[in-house]
């Protein structure tokens, strides 16, 4: 007899994630009528997106003249011509209905004078392609990402969607055909494991930036969705783009929110100079993130940070007044206070580029529909699986993402699923048994992972895991110290085999689900750093120094990466979709870049 105490449920779909993506498809199925339940490791309201600070793009026109394409232009100039082109149309001309309908569902968006929603300036986001500089980010205050979260979460609610909150989901089931048909789960809080019958699974479950050492993203940020499909044998895409947020509080990693130069702050360096004019004369401070990120590194590199260890930058907006700061900006004055010991009306924030958001991850169409790519194809879905939000890769942000073009994203391709499933699944439909031998795959690496018996303890693991990619996959690389992180990160990825589990209570142990949650960040780091390893040139996140220049010819394409049980990554490239969704615009072809 199992040692599991284990019950079955069974849904039309199975949402795995609780963030803003999550939440969106959630109750955007559960309106259509389809049975839906929410699995989560915390409780939603906790989730990722509620750190998210500056706001949603959306090409409104509230703050001046704006229109989609000029969006669809600015994203396709972030992504570095790495975007496909059709699902960043769908994402910006969706972006317009998407946040009118959050306003409607209750989202307490700040105002402008005349009641409409308060848009901000944000990094990258112009007018008239390029020529001036866009009000596009809808905020509430410097909080938009906990208005957007506790909203869809009150809708999931009235809309009878069912929560397992505080279970971690470890492995899919598919068939063998591939075909997905549920999901296994642990109740933490009980110790039971939970099976999951679904005709749909969806995967939202946040990115992987606790593969490094300093990171905004949460704790809970740990790849787990990428860890299951790779598992699965099924490939994630572009992992080697990894995005540096300009301004992460100098030690502490915390968020100060894009948002703060969007009102009008600035950075300057150790000779008090607003060194951002050098490298982007038109936007300045509000250039793309990738850009902002390698122009603080130069001046730190070359002698011209600030501070006793002159490593880091002077993020300053004393000159707002206190007025503008407690209306548009007073979460981060309490974190800079926190945090850094700044009052932020009299003194700049210590800030340095940090980890904040993956490119990568599982790669779907703009339905949300997962894909294998098999054969280069990519209409080759996987039928049963859906990815959405931070953990999947549409491709809509390429190589760098805009800023505010991540809760735009959870909330479009949200929404995109649910209208997806109500079109394709009918409620109630009789559903096959579970496949044996995907059920028994799932049991026995639980099962293994419980007993999990070696002599390294998780967190040693995840230390050397964490040095490893923040020193050789950072905003700088090169191939010499890419294949030294590659040769050491073989090895941090063998060592898991003798990983020791202390505790064998399935009750809020800790220690067991860190484990788990390890192996899910190995999974990422391992096919990050290889992929970063093989392309050799730069392009947005990805900055090679031995190979400085985008190299269109060779390199305008995805990588996508497999990866065995022995930790061995195999790698492959499909293009990029240079086609447009519909006749409404044209193709965008590459130039070069600058702000
Ligand atoms: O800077 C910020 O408020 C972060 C926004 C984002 O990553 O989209």
């Amino acid at each position: 007899m199992s040692e599991y105490k284990i019950e079955n449920h069974t849904y039309d779909v199975v949402v795995v994630g609780a963030g803003g993506a999550g939440l969106r498809a959630t109750f955007g199925m559960a309106v259509k009528g389809l049975s839906t339940a929410c699995i989560t490791k915390v409780f939603p309201t906790r989730s990722h997106t509620v750190a998210a600070q500056g706001g949603m793009s959306a090409a409104l026109g509230n703050m001046g003249e704006d229109k989609w394409q000029w969006h669809m232009y600015d994203t396709v100039k972030g992504s570095d011509w790495l975007g496909d082109q059709d699902a960043i149309e769908y994402m910006c001309r969706e972006a317009i209905p998407a946040v009118i309908e959050l306003e409607h569902q209750g989202v307490p968006f700040s105002r402008t004078d005349d009641g409409r929603i308060y848009q901000r300036p944000f990094g990258g986001m112009t007018t008239d392609y390029g020529k001036g500089i866009a009000q596009r980010t809808c905020a509430a205050a410097d909080r938009t990402g906990h208005a957007i979260l506790h909203t869809l979460y009150q809708q999931s609610l009235r809309h009878s969607a069912e929560f397992y909150i505080e279970h971690f989901a470890t492995d899919l089931i598919l068939d063998e055909q591939g075909i997905c048909r549920g999901v296994l789960a642990w109740d933490l809080a009980t110790g039971t494991l939970r099976i999951f019958r679904a005709q749909t699974v969806v995967l939202a479950t946040g990115g992987y930036g606790r593969a490094y050492f300093t990171a905004t993203s949460a704790h809970t940020c740990t790849g787990d969705g990428n860890g299951m499909v790779t598992r699965a044998g099924l490939p994630l895409q572009d992992m080697e783009f990894t995005q540096f947020h300009p301004t992460g509080i100098y030690g502490a990693g915390c968020l100060i929110t894009e948002g703060v130069r969007g009102e009008g702050g600035f950075l300057t360096n150790a000779k008090g100079e607003r060194f951002m004019e050098r490298y982007a004369p038109n936007a300045k401070d509000l250039a793309s993130r990738d850009v902002v990120s390698r122009s603080m590194t130069i001046e730190v590199n070359e002698g011209r940070g600030v501070g006793e260890h002159k490593d880091h930058i002077h993020l300053h907006l004393e000159h707002l007044g206190p007025e503008v700061i407690h209306e548009r900006l007073p979460g981060i004055a309490e974190s800079a206070r926190i945090f850094a010991g700044v009052d932020v009306t009299k003194e700049p924030i210590p800030v340095s580029p940090t980890v904040h958001y993956n490119m990568g991850g599982i790669p779907t169409n703009y339905h949300g529909e997962v894909v294998t790519l098999k054969d280069g194809n990519p209409d080759s879905v996987v039928p049963g699986l859906m990815a959405i939000g931070e953990c999947a890769c549409v491709s809509v942000h390429g190589a760098n993402r805009l800023g505010s073009n991540s809760l735009l994203d959870i909330v479009v391709f949200g929404r995109a699923a649910a209208n997806r499933c109500a079109e394709t699944l009918k409620t109630g439909s009789i559903q096959p048994d579970l496949p044996k031998a995907g059920l028994e795959k799932a049991m026995d690496r639980f099962n293994r992972i419980h007993h999990a018996g070696g002599s390294l303890p998780t967190a040693s693991i995840r230390d050397k895991m964490q040095r490893t990619m923040q020193k050789h996959a950072a905003v700088f690389r090169t191939g010499e110290s890419l294949q030294a992180g590659v040769d050491q990160m073989n090895e941090v990825y063998a060592s898991y085999r003798d990983v020791g589990v202390t505790d064998r209570s399935l009750v809020w142990n800790s220690d067991l689900m860190e484990t788990f949650e390890l192996a899910n960040l190995l999974e990422c780091a391992q096919t990050s750093i290889q992929s970063a390893l093989n392309r050799k040139e730069s392009r947005g996140a990805h900055a090679r120094e031995d190979y400085p220049e985008r190299d269109d010819q060779n390199w305008m394409k995805h990588t996508v990466s497999w990866l065995d049980e022995d930790g061995k990554v195999s790698l492959d490239y499909r293009p990029v979709h240079n086609y447009t969704l519909t006749d409404a615009v044209e193709y965008i072809p590459p130039k070069k870049r600058v702000y």
